[in-house]
């Protein structure tokens, strides 16, 4: 690294409150690396947490899109252009962010539950998601139990909806919406939730095997990134942070496994802050105390982000693969392929390790399920992109991402009905 990175690096621990502000003049780059180098330096800006990267490039000539503040974009393109004469090319694809979130289309969002149809049609609140299960869970009492695992900082109820005909059966457990901002995560939950409970033909789905599904797991940030255009980037939880006025902790830097090890940081203003100690947030503690309890039964965890068309099996903390490796990799292929074949999007996975896939980041729920609860079958599912800035899918696009996605499910299941 030559010196000009790190000056730019360490001019930026002073870069301050990304996401503590309205975005006024904040810009979104494109950047296309073109050597090693190049992505190497784009990797070193990302670990340093500063900067809000929605897209990280794996490969060369794979772009990275980044939200930068004003004060430091002349310094930023300075060094960019440093970079041209070897290739690297950038582009600014939005020059206010605020404005670009405030006139981007408003998806439908709905706080009232009216049918599960609904549910596919907009982006529903927190509340008609609660409501969504427990409805389910009057209509459906032999088949489906709700039961609350938690509260979040705020206060609302994590609710995890079981469904299946023997308790004692092989469990998958699912959760979405760990991180507040990628909308599309909580109805891929919900979709497999409906098509279990609500289509018949699916009933062979829940006989063999039982499903425990957190359609939500951080409302409290959900619910901040709709209540106003500027705050529609929120990805962390909204407990406040002694010493600091920045709030949240990203909750998937917050699991006790290899915490703070690699990809995660220590500043409270930062998008991938790992909280003052492993499980400080209510969220991430109730999740682990659940699935603990419960480790015996489970036997395979997918977690629903987006975006990036990405499905990642441990480990997040380093590129060591796991004993299980083989098993996952072909395990994840099949379901990326089988919704491959059945997308309406042309919707294309890539299959792999966090850290070799993506990037090392410790503290997720993946391996935390893996490395602590002994479950060996772990997925991360990053979904499809939509909108200028990855996070907003169309509400036209939630019906044909959740039907796509529900078909690597099936792959999963049949995978533990058979296996176990
Ligand atoms: N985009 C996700 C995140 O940054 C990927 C998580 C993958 N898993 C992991 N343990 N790093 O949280
Ligand atoms: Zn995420």
């Amino acid at each position: 690294m030559s010196k000009l990175y790190n000056v730019l690096l360490v001019l930026c621990l002073a870069c301050g409150t990304l996401g503590e502000n309205n975005y006024e003049g904040y810009k979104l780059y494109q950047i296309t690396p073109k050597t090693e180098d190049q992505v190497e330096f784009l990797h070193q800006l990302d670990s340093n947490g500063h900067f809000d990267f929605l897209r990280h490039s794996r490969l060369l000539g794979d772009n990275s899109e980044v939200i930068v503040a004003p004060e430091i974009q002349d310094f930023f393109e300075n060094t960019l252009i440093n970079f041209t004469a070897s290739g690297l090319e950038y582009k600014i694809t939005v020059e206010n962010v605020r404005e670009a979130l405030e006139t981007e289309t408003a998806p439908n969002s709905t706080n009232h539950y009216q049918a599960s149809s609904s549910l596919f049609t907009e982006f529903v609140s927190h509340a008609v998601m609660n409501e969504y299960l427990l409805t389910l869970e009057r209509l459906y009492p032999h088949i489906v139990q709700v039961e609350s695992i938690g509260r979040t900082f705020e206060g609302r109820d994590l609710l995890l909806i079981k469904i299946g005909a023997n308790p004692n059966n092989p469990t998958i457990l699912v959760d979405a919406g760990i991180h507040a901002r990628e909308w599309i995560a909580p109805p891929v939950a919900l979709y497999i939730i409906n098509q279990l409970v609500e289509n018949p033909a699916n009933y062979r789905l829940y006989q063999n095997v039982n499903w425990n599904i957190i359609p939500s797991l951080n409302p409290d940030g959900y619910e901040f990134s709709r209540s106003s255009t500027w705050n529609r980037l929120w990805r962390k939880t909204r407990q406040p942070n002694q010493s600091s006025t920045c709030i949240g902790t990203d909750p998937n830097r917050n699991f006790e496994y290899y915490w703070m090890f690699a990809g995660a940081s220590a500043d409270p203003c930062d998008e991938i802050y790992a909280g003052p100690q492993p499980f400080s947030e209510p969220e991430t503690a109730a999740l682990a105390t659940y699935a603990l309890r419960n480790r015996d039964q489970i036997k395979l965890y997918i977690s629903f982000h987006s975006y990036g068309n990405m499905i990642l099996y441990p480990w997040g903390y380093t590129n060591d693969l796991p004993d299980n490796a083989e098993e996952l990799q072909w395990l994840g292929e099949l379901a990326g392929l089988a919704i491959g074949r059945v997308s309406t999007l042309n919707s294309r996975y890539v299959v792999g390790s966090s850290t070799n896939v993506l990037y090392a980041a410790a503290g997720g729920s993946d391996d935390w399920v893996k490395g602590v609860t002994g479950v060996g079958l772990a997925y991360t599912i990053e979904l499809p992109a939509g909108g200028l800035f990855g996070f907003n899918p169309p509400a036209t696009s939630i019906l044909p991402i959740v039907q796509e996605t529900f078909e690597g499910i099936t792959i999963f299941h049949a995978y533990v009905e058979a296996a176990y």
